[in-house]
């Protein structure tokens, strides 16, 4: 570790190839957002419909913002606080706000993570000693859940222990650290997620679940009279585009930061495209994992389907359990199973996370590694307390109405990030001219195939449509119009 340190000082570290590049990202970009988030809108915005708009979104907008942040990060070989000043003068505050981001989310996704583990261990303690913490009853009323979340001191210690993981992992660096990491817990992610959804497609009744699941329904197009809505096809454009951001993490820092450690003999080009395809093949899964058994336990049990999907971070933390627990001893093993995965997941998402922070500080003020991931494992454990207490002993400072958790979780997403990713699309369209990306995706020796739609992409279309998201998420949260997402 200590000459990888060392060598920091002179050289950039980097990745040992392209595949561990493609890995590490995609490890970044499945995360939380894929298990959770994606079943849930997919099943809102009408199935096979809003999966449809998704890929269109991914291909265009998402591949554009993508390859941006990823040639930024290799040309200038910084992270994003110093590489947008790098860049070009008087653009330093894409960087500043980039920067920004990770910081605050961080926090809020360890306590999350927290969350996760406390399940996991539950239910590890449940498939061994036969314990029913969760038992029907308990899980039946979510009360295991609220009694968790709004104790004293408990989700800050399990989120506490997420932070000493991802700490762990990025104090070694990028090739003994990160990339280590991410060969241990991907293929096991890939296993879980494959044989769970295996798993769920076989079981018996499970087929109008995936029907429901693929079926393109027309309600993501038409308003409440049936009759086609300008108006529901653009809030289910504007879903799909904010879980886009989201779930292969844009706007964040992180891709600019991986591809600060990108080799250029690498096409950037080809790693876009399989990265994109590791996400959104994972997101698919999740809801083949999720969706049926969630609609044949809402049709069991004379639950309205619409509302045991739209349960936001309910549909993980209590509807599944409220599954798993009629499913007797099996139940208890798929808690483990399936819990198991969302940690993997989740951890490698937060380490990108955490890592951008800490080369961000690296590159600023010349540190080194240790110091710099000490200092922002501090500042994360400090703000992690505001989230973690923000459902029990601090749950009446909530500012804006909103606990602290979903308050991070609002700026962050629905504000700071499409600020961020229009900012970045302008900077590279019109400051830097998309001839610099260009040239950069062409450095591994073969031709940008994409280099036309690509160049429209970034200088029109994604900055038009961002706008559009970010002023209907701000009409949203001040209540002005019907934008609801
Ligand atoms: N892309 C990851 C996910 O889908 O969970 C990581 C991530 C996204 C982290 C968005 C945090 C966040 F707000």
């Amino acid at each position: 570790m200590t000459s990888e340190l060392n060598g920091e000082r002179q050289k950039r570290a980097s990745w040992s190839g392209q595949l561990a590049f493609v890995l590490a990202a995609a490890a970044s970009a499945i995360g939380l957002g894929n298990l959770w988030r994606f079943p849930y809108l997919a099943a809102q915005y009408g199935g096979g419909t809003f999966i449809a708009v998704y890929l269109a979104l991914v291909a265009t907008l998402g591949f554009a913002l993508m390859l941006s942040e990823i040639a930024v990060g290799r040309m200038t070989r910084q992270a994003p606080l110093t590489a947008f000043s790098r860049l070009r003068r008087g653009w330093g505050f894409v960087g500043f706000l980039g920067t920004v981001v990770p910081v605050l989310i961080v926090p809020y996704y360890c306590v999350i993570g927290g969350w996760v583990l406390k399940y996991f261990v539950t239910y590890c303690r449940m498939a061994l000693t036969g314990a029913q913490p969760m038992g029907e009853a308990a899980a039946q009323s979510g009360a295991f859940f609220s009694s968790f979340i709004s104790s004293n001191f408990a989700p800050f210690g399990y989120g506490a222990v997420f932070v000493a993981a991802c700490a762990a992992v990025i104090v070694f660096g990028v090739k003994n650290g990160i990339e280590k990491s991410n060969v241990a817990m991907m293929p096991l992610l890939f296993l879980l997620a494959v044989a769970i959804s295996l798993y769920v497609v076989f079981l018996p009744g499970s087929g109008d679940g995936l029907k429901y699941y693929f079926v393109p329904s027309l309600s993501a197009l038409s308003g409440s009279d049936g009759a086609f809505s300008f108006a529901q096809l653009g809030r289910t454009v504007l879903g799909a585009m904010g879980q886009m951001f989201y779930s292969l993490s844009l706007a964040m820092g992180i891709m600019i930061t991986y591809g600060s450690y990108m080799r250029r003999e690498d096409s950037i080009e080809k790693c876009v495209r399989r990265i994109e395809i590791f996400d959104t093949a994972i997101a698919v899964i999740a809801g083949l994992m999720i969706v049926p058994v969630v609609y044949m336990f809402a049709v069991k049990t004379g639950t309205d389907v619409k509302e045991a999907m739209n349960a936001g971070p309910g549909l993980m933390f209590i509807t599944l359990p409220k599954v798993f627990a009629t499913l007797g001893g099996a139940g208890a093993w798929l808690g483990v199973a399936f819990f198991g995965l969302v940690i993997f997941a989740a951890l490698t998402s937060a380490i990108s996370l955490y890592e951008a922070c800490v080369a961000s500080v690296c590159d600023l003020l010349g540190v080194g590694r240790r110091p710099a991931t000490f200092f922002i494992g501090t500042l994360v454990l400090f703000l992690s307390t505001f989230s973690a207490l923000g459902y029990g002993a601090w749950k009446d400072v909530a500012p804006f109405g909103m606990p602290f958790l979903d308050f991070f979780d609002f700026t962050t997403n629905s504000v700071m990030m499409p600020v961020v990713a229009v900012s970045t699309c302008i900077a590279v369209g019109w400051a830097v001219k998309p001839e610099a990306v260009i040239d950069e995706v062409e450095a591994c020796g073969s031709r940008f195939r994409a280099k036309r739609p690509y160049v429209f992409f970034v200088k029109y279309f994604a900055p038009v449509l961002m706008i559009a998201l970010l002023v209907s998420e701000v009409c949203r949260a001040l209540g002005i119009g019907g934008w609801k997402i």
